[in-house]
């Protein structure tokens, strides 16, 4: 019989999306609980002395008095800009043309490739983040370090080679044949493939040309459950753009709708700056918009709406876009997204927010049967953290009388500090 492992701690998994900030049917907890993992699966979830009774032998990792969640999932980064953090830029376009594409060349060479993707997986980890869903750069060698990485940590991810054939430097562009072929190689090689999905990812409309539109729709609809990334309406300048490139489009969403880009597993970076139209196609295909908020405040870009997208029915998930994102930390996303909605008069709650990185994300991505939830039979992805990680954190702490005041604490002041181990199918990988 394979080992089994029980973790003890305080375990806290969300069942539906909060409602109001004492929304306690949203969300299942046990203060003295236990997740029981076999084979990198969740065997049981619950109260801990229930659970050591029927597992009596398993090996037993003490976690108290610390939270145990479902490990973090980041729904939209680019693991080939983790040394583009922090570069100077106007905005979006600047940055890209100046620090963006010219570090994503670099990627031509599978052995950098390798080194950045060993050091992107260690920072999810180290940040308590278990799927990210990523953008690789236009070389299909950086998607194969990426996927062999992820392989290696038995992770599950979601990734893509970039397609962009214009608007680029030559040495970043494909073509509309060549990324078509690029992507369909990595699906055939990667897409199923243990806990690896590959992502159909024409960048945007400004460095895609029309062929090659027409090219990832023809992708996605001979690869129905291949996930499809983009960035949508992100920033003024980029809109203009967009439509002078696409000027028969009703509007920017209107360009990846009329390719075939749209459904339930497309996920809409950014997606700030909609159209009552736009929302209300978003809503019709399932589409998901994706806040960015750490990006959105870096780069200029924008306010992202959350109540006025969940008003109109759009899925919506959440994201650090790193490098146009400021930190890897989920819990510092969390943190700029309370102060993007505080600036449009909304409020994202502590449940909401942690929500919103667990079970919101993972069903955004459609993978709710696999993550997300702790519930048994899903994969033991699983993050635990110290809301006293800190002095200044402790201090707080002192004075904390709730679950929902413990979480707004780590949700304001938390970062990799706070993440006290990470487990990947059942198996501890923060680095040291
Ligand atoms: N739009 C197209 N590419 C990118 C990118 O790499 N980062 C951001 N933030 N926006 C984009
Ligand atoms: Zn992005």
């Amino acid at each position: 019989m394979a080992a089994e492992t029980l973790l003890r701690g305080r375990v806290l998994r969300f069942v539906s999306e909060p409602k109001a900030p004492d929304d306690h049917g949203s969300y299942l907890f046990d203060e003295d609980g236990g997740v029981l993992i076999k084979d990198g699966k969740v065997k049981a979830c619950g109260a801990f002395a229930s659970l050591r009774v029927t597992a009596p032998d398993a090996t037993l990792i003490d976690h108290r008095p610390h939270l145990i969640l479902p490990g973090f999932i980041d729904t939209h980064l680019h693991f080939v800009q983790m040394q583009v953090i922090a570069s100077w830029g106007a905005q979006l376009l600047d940055w890209l043309n100046n620090y963006t594409f010219p570090a994503e060349t670099e990627f031509a060479d599978p052995a950098h490739g390798a080194r950045i993707a060993d050091a992107f997986f260690d920072e999810m980890l180290r940040h308590g983040t278990t799927t990210p869903v990523a953008y690789c750069s236009s070389h299909p060698q950086s998607a194969e370090a990426y996927f062999t990485a992820a392989a290696a940590r038995n992770m599950r991810v979601i990734g893509g080679k970039v397609m962009m054939d214009r608007n680029a430097p030559p040495a970043l562009c494909d073509t509309a044949q060549r990324g078509h072929d690029e992507t369909e190689a990595l699906v055939a090689r990667w897409h199923g493939k243990g806990r690896a999905e590959v992502a159909i990812t024409p960048r945007f409309a400004i460095t895609s040309t029309p062929e090659q539109l027409e090219a990832a729709g023809a992708l996605a609809r001979a690869h129905p459950t291949c996930p499809v990334q983009t960035h949508l309406s992100e920033n003024h300048d980029e809109i203009s753009s967009t439509l002078g490139l696409y000027p028969k489009a009703k509007d920017y969403l209107d360009i990846y709708h009329s390719y075939g880009l749209l459904g339930p597993r497309s996920l809409m970076g950014h997606s700030i700056h909609l159209s009552p139209r736009e929302m209300g196609v978003m809503a019709e295909t399932g589409a998901v918009a994706v806040f960015c908020p750490t990006s959105n405040l870096f780069l200029g870009s924008g306010l992202y709406n959350e109540a006025g997208l969940a008003e109109a029915g759009v899925r919506r998930a959440i994201a650090t876009d790193i490098g146009g994102g400021t930190n890897y930390s989920m819990l510092r996303t969390l943190d700029e997204g309370y102060k993007v909605l505080a600036l449009r008069g909304q409020k994202l709650t502590a449940l909401k927010a942690f929500y919103w990185i667990t079970l919101g994300n993972a069903r955004a991505l459609g993978l709710e049967d696999k993550i997300g939830t702790l519930a048994p039979g899903s994969e033991a992805d699983i993050t635990v953290l110290n809301p006293a990680a800190t002095p200044a954190m402790a201090l707080r702490h002192a004075r904390v009388e709730t679950l929902a005041e413990e979480l707004f604490l780590l949700q304001v002041l938390g970062d990799d500090r706070a993440v006290v181990e990470t487990y990947a199918a059942g198996v501890a990988r923060k680095p040291g």
